[in-house]
């Protein structure tokens, strides 16, 4: 998420100015974009565990599936064109994400929202009248740049139009709706699956045009922010515009930063290669590491293919697709727990916390495969108590991931980049996040194939080294203007050789949020 949860101007100065109902009524129907990312998420993991689905599109998947001398139960799954219908979608949104950063700065944060809503809109109604794989997979590409048009822009909309102060919370608030449109997701894929004449899973993918009509409008109607305007020349709109969002009168100080910081984004000839001054070596090694290590929690697995993996190691179709509801449902409120906590406790520890968490619970649930399955993947019947250690373990797995590396994989990056290269930093964070998604999404059906209860630990074995290395290297940055951010880099026992140890830095961070 760009740029969000930075406090402008902390530290120093106090801009004045209230969460007036206007901001907050705009940046609620801004972060709407979270919903669909969410939505997206969530749906395809259930609908690719329906038969109806199964049989019409990936019927060898559906023989496999249903065959009864089909003893192996990890590979199931394992289709090429299956996998592709779910990654398709993140490849699109790489690529999209780097177009949209353009149109987003030079038309406005609305106008990416807008194309993102209405791409949403085309493919979520292709994906619901889908007649063979081509149309699904259509379908999903068109969803996935309209979320890479709204994951550019719509976190920086909220970024720019929230007062610094709520800056933090509002930036988890978009995770928050992230999570919520995955639970949405897993509700209506429980229900639809239960259609009689097995059409529901028209109604699945059809149903994310719910979302993408009110980012459609919402665009529309929402005000433009006055970074945007200042960026684009209209400087007594966007004053104006300054007013009436912070519902006072006295704007100037934190206007007069905002066209500072503007002058100071555009001298910035090429951010690319900025970024790659030794100065800036924490920032673009964060900005790699954060997003890598997100994904290799191995999170998408059980967000993308929940259903699937229930499924896969003896759930029956229905308890699958409840399962992930509940896992839907912590995560969701696990999230909470981290907009309540990451500004009292730290980043670091939850980090460490979530990461320590997530490890027990992986090797826990290898464990528990292994000693069902064994290697050989053969089914048999399934104890319920089995059942229900299994799914508590996943359900304090994603909780650990839920109030650390999900929230945080967002709000530490976008905080530590200061700003003549926050532009080029964000998109490589982005970029990287998306590009390992897609990674994961479309490795893992194979992988359990052939790895079976290994891919637990597979993943277990990035948190051990993610959790090292964020204990090492990540300083903490809780409570820090982010003028001042730079010395917690020149604290650093690593980090400092890096940093140059003049404190011009203060000076250029001091104009707040630059345009992406
Ligand atoms: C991650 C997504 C993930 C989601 C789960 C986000 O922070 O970027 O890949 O699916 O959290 O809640």
């Amino acid at each position: 998420m760009p740029a969000a949860g930075i406090p402008i101007g902390a530290g120093n100065k106090e801009y004045p100015g209230n969460l007036t109902p206007f901001v907050t009524i705009t940046c609620v129907v801004a972060a709407m974009g979270g919903l669909i990312f969410g939505y997206d998420i969530g749906i395809s993991g259930g609908v690719t565990s329906m038969n109806p689905f199964l049989e019409k599109f990936f019927p060898a998947v559906y023989r496999k599936k249903n065959a009864q001398h089909s003893k192996n139960q990890y590979c199931q799954y394992d289709s090429e064109t299956l996998t592709l219908f779910t990654s398709s979608l993140y490849l699109a949104a790489l690529l999209s994400s780097v177009v949209a950063s353009t149109i987003t700065r030079r038309f406005g944060r609305k106008l990416s929202m807008l194309f993102g809503g209405l791409l949403f809109l085309v493919g979520a109604l292709i994906n619901g009248l889908a007649q063979n794989v081509a149309m699904l997979i259509v379908g999903r590409i068109l969803l996935g740049f309209g979320i890479g048009f709204a994951n550019q822009s719509v976190p920086l909309y909220l970024s720019e139009m929230a007062p610094y102060k709520y800056r933090g919370a509002l930036n988890i608030g978009f995770q928050l709706s992230i999570t919520i449109g995955i639970l949405v997701a897993n509700i209506l894929n429980y229900f639809f699956a239960k259609i009689k004449g097995g059409w529901g899973w028209r109604l699945s993918l059809g149903g994310a045009m719910v979302p993408a009509l009110i980012i459609t409008i919402g665009s529309l109607i929402l005000p433009d922010t006055p970074n945007s305007m200042i960026e684009r020349g209209d400087r007594d709109g966007a004053k104006a515009q300054l007013k009436r969002i912070r519902g006072v009168e006295d704007v100037d100080e934190e206007f007069n930063d905002l066209v500072a910081a503007s002058e100071t984004s555009m001298q910035v000839e090429n951010p690319w290669r900025n970024l790659l001054q030794r100065k800036y070596r924490p920032q673009l090694t964060m900005a790699v590491l954060i997003p890598f290590f997100q994904q290799f929690t191995g999170i998408n697995v059980i967000m993308f293919y929940a259903p699937v993996l229930f499924n896969s190691i003896g759930f029956k179709d229905d308890a699958s697709l409840m399962s992930a509801v509940i896992t839907g449902v912590v995560n969701v409120v696990a999230t909470c727990v981290s907009i309540y906590g990451v500004d009292k406790w730290g980043r670091r520890a939850l980090f460490l916390e979530g990461g320590v968490q997530m490890l027990i619970c992986q090797v826990a649930v290898a464990v528990s495969i292994a000693a069902k399955f064994g290697t050989s993947g053969e089914p048999g019947d399934l104890p319920k108590w089995y059942a229900i250690v299994v799914v508590l373990f996943i359900c304090i797995y994603v909780a650990g991931f839920a109030w650390s590396w999900g929230p945080l994989g967002w709000l530490v990056p976008s905080e530590i980049f200061p700003l003549e290269i926050r532009s080029a930093a964000q998109s490589v964070n982005v970029s990287v996040n998306m590009l390992f998604t897609f990674l994961v999404a479309q490795i893992f059906l194979t992988m359990l194939c052939h790895m079976k209860f290994g891919l637990f630990l597979f993943f277990a074995f990035f948190v051990v080294v993610m959790t090292i290395y964020i204990y090492t290297m990540l300083p903490e940055t809780k409570g820090i203007p982010i003028e001042e951010m730079d010395r917690v880099w020149k604290s650093h026992p690593y980090w400092s050789r890096f940093v140059e140890h003049d404190d011009n830095g203060v000076e250029m961070a001091k104009g707040g949020v630059k345009n992406v």
